[in-house]
């Protein structure tokens, strides 16, 4: 199929990724001359610049192009209002409806459309009368692809790596749970992952589903309670009560937003909720903690944990062990957790998903730690070497490095065999020389402490680490330490 797309945002953008793979040509429109060269270049499908709020410019563009057999209407109105929705949405639809009268239309909408604030659940014979003018705009919209036997996907609240008001914001700390007369538990929110707004587009399209349909996740769940499991998640303070925010976009909502007609086609999301893609999405959690920088007047917090980095053979496990007991603390080793998940040793999961599947499984286990508190957890040598995990790393806990010379590393390793990386043809020690070199920087940047052992036994390491841990925890958070 040829499909046109406009408006490659963070929706849109997946969504052409997604129809290239599935073997369709995709033309990907944008407004900026900028984003069209950028993706022409990084992308394996076309990207053109075009206006859509201008008659001329799409119907040039419909000379430049030919005929398509769809067309998806995802353009943003980024932070616009009014006069932004009539030209990107109302006159945009209708020039590309007029350009392209053979094409399917598919227009992306909001649920923001629903109006009801009692916390009822709406589907898609709810009554949808916004009360506000950038919402019947949306419903204009809206009618215009319906009235071409096209279909209208109504997105709930979209997040995705790099994007999430919510965790974000509850780890800057400026959250806080909404509740008014109407809504003492809190107000309903509704999700949807960007990569399930995408696969719920490309569905619709390869259907030809024509109608209104609502893209939401499976979870009914309140702000209130999506906020406090997130704090138990991220080891924070459960967030204060806070009033309504009259200054948001969408105002204020409080109702469920059903996706059971869709779901009623065959589509169903890959991340059911948000917690679902906390732990399976392997950019989310990262990404966000990775915005939220680190800095003197707004520390990253950091879990009451411990962490140990260092080269394989550094001591890890057996100063982790020694230092969990000094301090009543658990202990994990992620190696182990990660054997133990798979049901097979590190040798097999290397000779069987190579490196690359080992490092994701290393990261999946990372990001199942979120939430602990009180842990020593010893690391892999190579955990550092996968930036998706640094952010995570930094927010689990306070991190030492187990430095340790090659001579003595080679020495410790020797009698084991399960660690492949020192099984190829390198010499050991050369092996261990290069990648001493390879991981000191980043060993080095990551961490709070660094310690020396070849001069120590490992008491001594444990008991350095310890109360290094201790003081850092008693300046850092002096209320829960
Ligand atoms: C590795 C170190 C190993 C293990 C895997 C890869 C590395 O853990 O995760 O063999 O890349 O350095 P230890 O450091 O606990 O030996």
């Amino acid at each position: 199929m040829k499909i046109l797309l406009i408006g490659c945002g963070f929706v849109g953008e997946r969504a052409a990724d997604l129809f290239h793979k599935a073997g369709h040509e995709v033309i990907g429109i944008t407004h900026s001359a900028e984003s069209a060269a950028r993706l022409s270049k990084d992308k394996p499908w076309v990207a053109l610049a075009c206006d859509i709020s201008s008659a001329a410019a799409v119907s040039e563009l419909r000379e430049q192009v030919g005929e398509v057999q769809a067309f998806i209407h995802c353009a943003s109105s980024s932070k616009g209002g009014a006069d932004m929705y009539q030209s990107v949405y109302v006159n945009g639809m209708k020039h590309l409806l007029a350009s392209f009268p053979e094409a399917w239309p598919l227009y992306t909408s909001s649920t923001s459309v629903y109006p009801q604030i009692d916390g009822c659940t709406v589907d898609e014979t709810s009554p949808a009368e916004p009360t506000k003018e950038t919402g019947r705009l949306l419903r204009e919209a809206e009618n215009l692809a319906l009235q071409h036997q096209g279909a209208v996907a109504r997105l709930a609240g979209i997040y995705g790596p790099g994007r999430s008001f919510l965790l974000k914001n509850l780890l800057e700390g400026s959250s806080g749970i909404e509740i008014n007369e109407g809504a003492p538990d809190g107000r309903l929110i509704n999700q949807i992952h960007a990569d399930d707004a995408a696969s719920a587009l490309v569905h619709l399209v390869t259907q030809k589903l024509s109608g209104i349909y609502n893209v939401v996740d499976d979870a009914k769940i309140t702000q209130r309670d999506c906020l406090l499991k997130l704090a138990t998640v991220f080891n924070l303070p459960a967030p204060g009560i806070k009033p309504p925010d009259a200054a948001r976009k969408r105002g204020w909502t409080h109702k469920h937003v059903s996706n059971h007609k869709l779901r009623g086609t065959g589509w169903s999301p890959q991340y059911p909720d948000y917690f679902a893609a906390l732990s399976d999405d392997p950019c989310l959690a990262s990404s966000i903690l990775s915005l939220v920088g680190d800095t003197e007047s707004q520390p990253l917090h950091r879990a009451e944990n411990i962490i140990l980095i260092g080269l394989m053979g550094s001591g890890k496990s057996t100063v982790g062990r020694i230092v969990a007991h000094k301090l009543g603390f658990q202990f994990v080793d992620t190696d182990h957790l990660i054997t133990d998940q798979a049901r097979c040793s590190i040798p097999d999961i290397f000779a069987r998903e190579g490196e690359a599947g080992f490092r994701q499984r290393e990261s999946a286990i990372l990001r199942q730690l979120l939430g602990r508190r009180h842990t020593v957890i010893a690391t892999g040598g190579g955990i550092i070497t996968q930036p998706v995990n640094l952010p995570l790393l930094k927010h689990l806990g306070f991190i030492t490095w187990l430095e340790a010379s090659t001579e003595l590393l080679a020495r410790r390793t020797a009698a084991s065999n399960d660690r492949p990386l020192l099984r190829g043809e390198e010499p050991p020690l050369v092996k261990l020389h290069r990648l001493i070199d390879e991981r000191a920087p980043l060993y080095k940047a990551l961490a709070d402490l660094r310690i020396q052992t070849d001069e120590l036994s490992q008491q001594e390491s444990a008991y350095g680490v310890a109360e290094s841990a201790r003081m850092f925890f008693s300046k850092r958070q002096p209320s829960t330490a």
